[in-house]
């Protein structure tokens, strides 16, 4: 049985008991991350930390601070140790919420404890998809308007992602009052004019750490680049579209809502960027 992790014991994922009143449960009220486990290394460990501590400051929980969250890192390896994931790829999912309580919409007392979970699985990447591209849908943004925060939350992403696997596509393309902000559960960018753009850092999508890694990765092979929304009416029309994720890496969509993009392969600037990025990724092409 997998050993998970909870309020600072690894246990046996049976053993690993949360309060039913507790706040994540009852409220949505907490933060996580997915990290990716390369050989028992995690990928980008320093970015996904400070995004978590941004996201739990920026919904107060304020019983756990940076220091906790770095703290995290050797849970991480841990977990991947004791479930025999050392070698391999592997994803952590980490959670902290505000903590069990008496249900009041209001904080709970000051000193209630976080919850803190995290569990470790195999993962496969799906490179065939990589490389011959997946299908995706378009669909309404009907999240809330701090999706910067990585928060437990995620009906509107559950209910994209359920309707694009009815459509047998990938991801669901989100929009919002006419401009794509991103996937379901991935940034998005298009090549539109010879020009990769993506949505800017605002209130509207999740600062990605793969997001982050690929704008680096773009200025050193000189793609042109612009962080400007894409408008729904131009995204038909784009030459290459690309999803990207800490479990998607970088995903060529060639079709949307039953229609190609561009010649319906993945184009050009999307496989550079993919090259790249697992190159990065597994430190080697
Ligand atoms: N999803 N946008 C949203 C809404 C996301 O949920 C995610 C990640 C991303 C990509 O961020 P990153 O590159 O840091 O993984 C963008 C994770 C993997 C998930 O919910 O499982």
């Amino acid at each position: 049985m997998a050993i998970v992790y909870l309020n600072g014991a690894f246990l046996p994922e049976a053993q690993a008991l949360i309060p039913a009143n507790d706040r994540g449960f009852i409220f949505g009220d907490g933060i996580y991350e997915v990290v990716r486990i390369l050989e028992g290394q995690v990928f980008a460990w320093d970015g996904h930390a400070a995004r978590m501590t941004q996201g739990l400051a920026g919904i107060r929980i304020e019983a756990f601070g940076a220091a906790d969250v770095a703290a995290l890192h050797d849970v991480c390896t841990r977990l991947v140790r004791e479930n025999d994931l050392a070698t391999g790829e592997a994803t952590v999912y980490l959670q902290v919420s505000r903590g069990a309580a008496t249900r009041t919409h209001h904080f709970p007392p000051a000193g209630t404890p976080a919850t803190v979970y995290a569990a470790a699985q195999r993962f496969t990447p799906n490179f065939a998809m990589r490389d011959q591209g997946a299908k995706g849908i378009t669909m309404p943004d009907i999240r809330w308007a701090r999706c910067d925060l990585k928060t437990v939350n995620l009906l509107g992403p559950v209910l994209a992602r359920q309707a694009a696997k009815e459509q047998d596509a990938y991801e669901a393309i989100l929009h919002r009052d006419g401009m794509v902000t991103e996937g379901a559960a991935t940034n998005a960018f298009a090549v539109i004019d010879g020009v990769l753009r993506t949505h800017p850092l605002t209130h509207h999508i999740l600062p990605g750490i793969t997001r982050a890694i690929l704008m680096e990765l773009v200025r050193e092979l000189g793609i042109p680049c612009e962080e400007r929304p894409v408008s729904l009416p131009e995204l038909p029309g784009a030459a290459e579209l690309f999803v990207c994720g800490t479990t998607t890496d970088v995903q060529p969509i060639v079709t949307l809502d039953g229609k190609p993009i561009g010649t319906g392969a993945p184009g050009p600037i999307t496989v550079r960027l993919k090259e790249a990025f697992a190159k990065r990724l597994y430190g080697r092409a």
